[in-house]
């Protein structure tokens, strides 16, 4: 199911931008991130939450990597991300989509200088190389490349989860803990519900 709808509207988005930092923050949160195998298992790692907007969630990654690989097959994902010290949770599932370039653009220029460089060296014939000719190569790339005016490489990807449901999951120490849920109905609206945490 896509529905194109905007977030903004949803009961909680103003939750979410409590939870999540700026676009321009430097520290992202890290995220479990899991896809689907040809053979239909959940296949899970950590990447970095690059943005969220009233469309959805957005990741980067290389274009090569076996995520876009599974999301080109199966354009569907979830992600967890906790924070225990204040008590909270989110998991998000969804459709997922190739961002829109100006947006991967954007994340990219965001992008620490050490990562940008590793989105230009980060391939599977560089990661077999030793490990002296490998900080040789870092070395040298960032010698000849400027951080600030470097563009992305053609393989950077950016992926745009639109959520089709949302848990926030809140822990309080006075007593138990509690999810409030959101699933995307049919026609663009929210129904939302209370679990036990
Ligand atoms: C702290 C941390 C942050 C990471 N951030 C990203 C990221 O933003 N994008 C990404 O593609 N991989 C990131 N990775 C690497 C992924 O966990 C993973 O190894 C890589 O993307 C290959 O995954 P795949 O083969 O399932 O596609 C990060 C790993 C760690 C430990």
């Amino acid at each position: 199911m896509t529905v194109s709808t905007t977030l903004v509207a949803a009961p909680f988005f103003q939750e979410l931008v409590e939870w999540l930092p700026r676009h321009d923050e430097p520290a992202r949160p890290l995220v479990a991130l899991s896809t689907i195998t040809a053979d239909g298992y959940p296949d899970t790692r950590h990447v970095l939450l690059s943005e969220f907007d009233e469309t959805g969630f957005y990741f980067h990654t290389d274009a090569r990597s076996r995520k876009i690989a599974q999301l080109t097959t199966a354009p569907r994902a979830s992600f967890a991300v906790a924070w225990p010290e204040l008590g909270r949770q989110l998991v998000v599932l969804g459709d997922t989509e190739p961002a829109p370039v100006s947006e991967a653009q954007r994340a990219y220029a965001n992008r620490s200088p050490y990562l940008k460089t590793l989105a230009w060296l980060n391939s599977a014939e560089f990661a077999v190389l030793p490990l002296e000719e490998r900080v040789e190569a870092w070395r040298t790339f960032d010698e000849e490349h400027q951080s600030d005016s470097l563009l992305p490489p053609a393989t950077w990807a950016g992926i745009l989860l639109r959520p089709t449901r949302v848990t926030l999951w809140h822990a309080h120490p006075a007593t138990a803990s509690q999810r409030l849920e959101y699933t995307l109905e049919a026609e663009g609206t929210w129904a939302s519900s209370i679990l036990p945490g």
